[in-house]
């Protein structure tokens, strides 16, 4: 049990930390993101290109890394000040070790609603029960594409579909749904495979979300021309089967719904280029090394792993939180056009830090 989970409210969130905060644009706090760790086991060119995340290349230490009880107590600390969503990611979380001893004990956290996991899925068969029966509500898999070829140009050289397979098939068995399905849509890529994949999934219960491919980080080197919107990406679905849109199914949430008209199920499109949905984002982000990013696109974070070490209390690191919200004002996806990438850009976070 956390030390936070165990104390009544009033104590724990005093009059130096408001609860429920809202920022600047009146958004209150209710999604806390946290990466685990920054290495991964792919490549992926527009996420971890393998020219700059090379043999050598130094990814952050055990010590630098927030340790599992420096998390619960993080989480804890952002439960009471309004978050009712948890997400883990990476890099790739799975290559945590003890991920599903950490997902037992952020399930035991009163008050937290939806607690869900990005993954790859390469390292998912094996451990898919296990996090299950730790408390794990549900995970969501990147999968760009069915075409073994293009699927392993795109974890650059490193994935293989058919253990992604099996680990899907794992999570499912293991009751991790509703299952989603991440797609990166990149053209000249692997924008002629989407309906090959949406085929695959129509009649599994599995949600595909195609995702237009962001201008994250500052190592990608992405283009506009590489984008394909979500509204060109429906006309091309449409034409083959016919869909109709479907309310969402919460208040702020990234993806807009479609339904196969047939009763095939269901595709989601997230449109941040196109249609940015920043005036409802209530995520904040937590890297590996404890720094909070308010912003997908921040360049600058806080560091909630200093005043950890240096002995703050829950209250103070409570206060610390919720100041932090109540400055924000983030909107870059609304800030930029379709077409532009905002200045200044050298200093984004890198996804790969933060966990999409
Ligand atoms: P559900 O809880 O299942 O609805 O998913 P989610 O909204 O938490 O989405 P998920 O974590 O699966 O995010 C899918 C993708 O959407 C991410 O990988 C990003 O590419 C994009 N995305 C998610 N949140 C944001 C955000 O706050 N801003 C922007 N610009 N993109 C986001
Ligand atoms: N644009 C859009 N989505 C991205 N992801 C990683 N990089 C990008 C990008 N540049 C997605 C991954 C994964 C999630 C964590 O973020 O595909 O589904
Ligand atoms: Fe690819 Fe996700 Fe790993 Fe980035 S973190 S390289 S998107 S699998
Ligand atoms: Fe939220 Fe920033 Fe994404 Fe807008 S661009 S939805 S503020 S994370």
């Amino acid at each position: 049990m956390s030390p936070m989970s165990s104390a009544p409210k009033q104590t724990t969130v005093g009059v130096t930390s408001k609860a429920d905060p809202r920022d600047q644009m009146g958004r209150p706090l209710r999604d806390l993101r946290i990466s685990l760790l920054d290495q991964c086991n792919f490549r992926c060119p527009y996420c971890m290109p393998v020219t700059e995340f090379h043999a050598d290349y130094q990814f952050l230490t055990r010590q630098q890394r927030l340790s599992h009880d420096e998390i619960v107590r993080l989480a804890s600390i952002a439960v009471e000040l309004g978050v009712t969503k948890l997400r883990l990611t990476g890099g790739e979380p799975l290559l945590d070790k003890k991920v599903a001893e950490l997902v037992s004990r952020l399930a035991r956290i009163e008050g937290v609603d939806d607690l869900a996991l990005t993954t790859n899925a390469m390292l998912l068969a094996p451990v898919a029960q296990k996090l299950a029966d730790a408390g794990l509500h549900r995970v969501t898999i990147s999968l760009d594409t069915l075409d073994s070829g293009i699927f392993r140009a795109m974890s650059g050289g490193r994935g293989d579909l058919a253990t992604v397979m099996q680990g899907m098939e794992a999570a499912e068995w293991a009751g991790l749904s509703p299952l989603k399905i991440n797609t990166v849509v990149q053209r000249g890529v692997n924008d002629h495979t989407v309906l090959d994949l949406l085929q695959h999934f129509r009649r599994s219960g599995h949600i595909v979300r195609l995702i237009e491919y962001m201008d994250v980080g500052n190592r990608n080197n992405w283009r506009s021309e590489e984008v394909v919107s979500s509204r060109e990406s429906l006309q091309q679905i449409e034409a083959r089967w016919p869909v109709r849109p479907v309310d969402p199914s919460y208040h702020g949430e990234v993806a807009r719904r479609y339904e196969y008209v047939d009763g095939a199920g269901e595709i989601g499109f997230i449109s941040s280029v196109t249609d940015p949905f920043c005036g409802s984002c209530s995520r904040a982000r937590l890297s590996a090394e404890g720094m909070l990013y308010t912003c997908l696109f921040a360049s600058v974070g806080t560091s909630l792993r200093d005043p950890l070490r240096n002995g703050a209390d829950d209250e103070e690191l409570a206060a610390i939180l919720s100041r932090i919200w109540l400055h924000r004002n983030d909107r870059y996806s609304e800030l930029r056009g379709p077409g532009e990438v905002l200045r200044p850009v050298r200093n984004k976070v890198e996804m790969y830090r933060v966990g999409g």
